[in-house]
């Protein structure tokens, strides 16, 4: 059986037609930038993630980075991210002329608040948790931090769109929530996407001139800055995998709460808190002998990958940055596996999954 990490290939009929349909609508109305249909999702989302505001961007590099812009941290300031996610993380803050400050990670695999308290400076002007692979980081804990140290939170929320913890949505907790909703995502577009909601209005206005070349009222250039504009048939097709969102995190998850029952005795996962929503953007096990699993599983047709690696402050562009605090980072990532578990998964192609990775393990045993 082959079973590959990931398919984005759209050959459900209903769903393309559905799709085709919202697409003619937009060739119809030919507001083809920041159309109609990017202000009503603007509008679910700010809905979704309980804040007044949304503005669609085009990426969620860009939601970061121009967020980050819109607070003016640059040059000379530090931000205080995890070591696990992907480089856009890291990139929107040296883009802006600040520092990107590595802290650590907890079992699972978010960000570890204790860990940020020793790395914070005179420089150190916000934290950027990261929701990694859909759960939503500590926020109370790290709320607290940042509000003791005159710290602003902003959360990088690009897996983690539907997320909650005690309650409340991945967004609602920092001063802004920053979204990618490109293809590979949960909440996916059919190629670059991005968003940020905030309730403050200055934050959002500013971030609505970042996006369109600093122009207010689309004549009067108040910042200098690039286009990253939301393309009007990228919204409509968020628009319409929204409608269905809660069916596709139903399988996401289910396919996650049967691995997490079938590997429990071979493999360490993050167990869902009480009260929360994990969205399994991927479905990571932690394993001993990890590359040899993960060669034993291409030798049998199953894709699996190690997300995100290697970790930010291992990248060559970040090799020099002194003051990290990753110790427990880099053990667990030695450690780490993603494997199969999106929504087009079936249910005979995780059984196949589960049962390689026991045949792996018993045999080693
Ligand atoms: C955690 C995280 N941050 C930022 C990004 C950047 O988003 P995009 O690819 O839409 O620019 C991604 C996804 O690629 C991501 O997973």
């Amino acid at each position: 059986m082959k079973v590959p990490f990931l398919d984005l290939r759209i050959i459900d009929e209903d769903e393309r037609s559905e799709l085709f349909k919202a697409i003619e609508e937009v060739f119809d109305h030919g507001r083809l930038i920041l159309g109609p249909e990017v202000g009503r999702l603007e509008q679910r989302v700010a809905q979704l993630t309980q804040r007044r505001y949304a503005a669609g961007v085009n990426s969620g590099t860009d939601a970061l980075f121009l967020t980050l812009r819109a607070m003016g941290i640059g040059p000379g300031d530090e931000v205080i991210t995890t070591p696990l996610s992907f480089i856009a993380t890291a990139n929107a803050i040296a883009l802006n002329g600040a520092s990107p400050v590595f802290a650590d990670i907890l079992d699972d695999m978010t960000l570890d608040p204790q860990s940020i308290i020793p790395l914070i400076t005179e420089k150190t002007r916000a934290v950027l948790p990261v929701h990694w692979a859909g759960r939503v980081c500590r926020m109370e804990e790290i709320n607290a931090i940042a509000a003791h140290y005159g710290l602003a939170v902003i959360e990088d929320c690009s897996q983690a769109f539907g997320a909650m913890r005690h309650g409340k949505p991945a967004g609602s907790f920092g001063v802004a929530g920053c979204f990618s909703m490109n293809t590979m995502k949960c909440f996916a577009s059919v190629g670059e996407a991005g968003m940020v909601v905030t309730d403050q209005d200055t934050l959002y206005e500013t971030l609505d001139a970042l996006r369109y070349n600093g122009l207010v009222n689309r004549e009067i250039c108040h910042f200098v800055s690039h286009n990253s504009r939301m393309d009007t048939i990228q919204a409509a097709i968020l628009g319409k995998r929204l409608d269905h969102y809660e069916g596709l995190l139903a399988k996401r998850r289910s396919h996650a709460q049967y691995y997490l029952e079938a590997l429990k005795s071979v493999a360490t996962m993050a167990q869902e808190e009480v009260n929360c929503r994990d969205i399994y953007y991927t479905m990571t096990i932690q394993v001993d002998q990890r590359d040899a699993l993960k060669d034993y599983l291409e030798k049998h047709g199953i894709e699996s990958r190690i997300q995100h690696f290697p970790l930010m402050p291992d990248q060559p562009v970040y090799r020099n940055s002194t003051r990290n605090n990753t110790r427990h980072a880099h053990t667990l990532i030695q450690r780490m596996l993603c494997i199969p578990a999106s929504e087009k998964l079936t249910v005979e192609q995780r059984e196949y999954v589960a049962s390689k990775i026991l045949e792996f393990t018993h045999a080693g045993s």
